[in-house]
């Protein structure tokens, strides 16, 4: 049955945490996962050793659930994320959660918390942050004994304070976020343990956040801090990073995807060169929390560089926003399967 939706100040929503009534957590020991339940419980009972505390094993996701016009609750290529899930798993030496369950379990959290999916046309949604996390007794360092994969969700806003108005970077050179066959390609904590400090510097400079160029050379963009990286050419080519060190964004590829078929655009994954800027018309960060803000202007070595516009979004820019905004509410039809319904029973 469907829920009346709860009285919040939708429009003003940041990207802060707001509990919800339920979660879903299942328990692996023993090699096998448990069938997992709901729980109203928001704290995680764990052990002091655990391996997920103390050596940085544990793996996370973010995804979103989106009301339509109709009344509709969707999430957007989950299997995308539950795919990725499995990647950092396997790059941690951890179970993987089987990805069929992943949907499913994402499907139930957001049908227990329907009445905090936002309305339609408030611009917020439902975010979604499955985790998991190596737990047990034991000190070594190798493998933990046991582990927990939770699903919980809260209702956000915007990442960037923009929204849709361009927002400055700043570029770090002294710091990276990830080595050159560390961890950058899989969603692990010690990645953002890393950003932190930049990420501080860079808002205490009064940056949006700050760039990070590949972790080797220190010659290309690798990602706009938690998200990716992307330009329009003069040319109108969609273009963004190719490298083994940053994370594969579900935005980005969808993205690539809607600039060649939606848009007709030329569209492909290379190098973006830090000193290079001058080639692209509109620049902007895309992710699931960040969505896709427009980059007013990039600060590097004393030159700032602006692309369109420091106030204004770029028409190729606003053009992507439309479609990929436009499929995740349900406006716009969009490739098969990339929207998954979700029960109300
Ligand atoms: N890069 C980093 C470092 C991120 O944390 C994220 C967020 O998930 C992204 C890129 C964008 O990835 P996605 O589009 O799958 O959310
Ligand atoms: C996301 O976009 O889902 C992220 O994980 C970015 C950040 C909030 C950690």
């Amino acid at each position: 049955m469907e829920k009346k939706i709860v009285d919040l100040d939708w429009k003003n929503l940041g990207f802060g945490y707001i509990k919800t009534p339920w979660r879903y957590l299942s328990y692996w020991k023993n090699g096998s996962w448990d069938e997992g339940s709901m729980t109203e419980d928001n704290r995680l009972h764990i052990s002091e050793a655990s391996t997920a505390l103390h050596y940085g094993q544990q793996c996370f996701e973010g995804m979103k659930a989106y009301r339509t016009k109709e009344g509709k609750i969707q999430l957007f290529r989950p299997d995308q994320n539950a795919k990725r899930m499995a990647n950092s798993c396997k790059r941690l030496i951890m179970p993987v959660f089987p990805e069929d369950r992943f949907v499913k379990a994402c499907q139930k959290v957001v049908a227990a918390n329907q009445e905090f999916v936002p309305p339609y046309g408030s611009g917020a949604s439902l975010y979604l942050r499955p985790m998991l996390i190596g737990v047990g007794d034991q000190i070594g360092v190798k493998p933990a004994p046991e582990y927990i994969f939770t699903v919980f969700c809260t209702p956000v806003g915007a990442y960037f304070k923009g929204g849709l108005s361009p927002v400055n970077f700043s570029v770090a050179e002294d710091y990276d976020r990830a080595a050159p066959h560390g961890t950058g390609a899989a969603k692990v904590g010690g990645n953002y343990a890393a950003s932190l400090l930049p990420h501080e510097l860079a808002k205490d400079a009064g940056y949006a956040d700050c760039i990070y160029l590949d972790p080797a050379t220190h010659t290309k963009i690798e990602e706009v801090g938690a998200a990716n990286f992307f330009g329009i050419t003069k040319n109108n080519e969609f273009v963004t990073p190719i490298s083994p060190s940053i994370l594969p964004s579900i935005t980005k590829y969808s993205l690539l995807h809607l600039a060649k078929e939606y848009l007709g655009l030329k569209a492909s994954e290379r190098d973006c060169f830090i000193d290079r800027l001058d080639e692209f018309a509109e620049a902007g960060a895309c992710g699931t929390a960040a969505v896709i803000s427009p980059i007013g202007a990039i600060d590097y070595r004393g030159d700032h560089h602006v692309f369109f516009s420091e106030t204004e979004v770029g028409p190729i820019t606003r053009k992507l926003y439309d479609t990929m905004l436009g499929i995740q509410f349900g406006d716009i039809q969009g490739p098969e399967g990339w929207v998954v319904e979700v029960p109300l029973d």
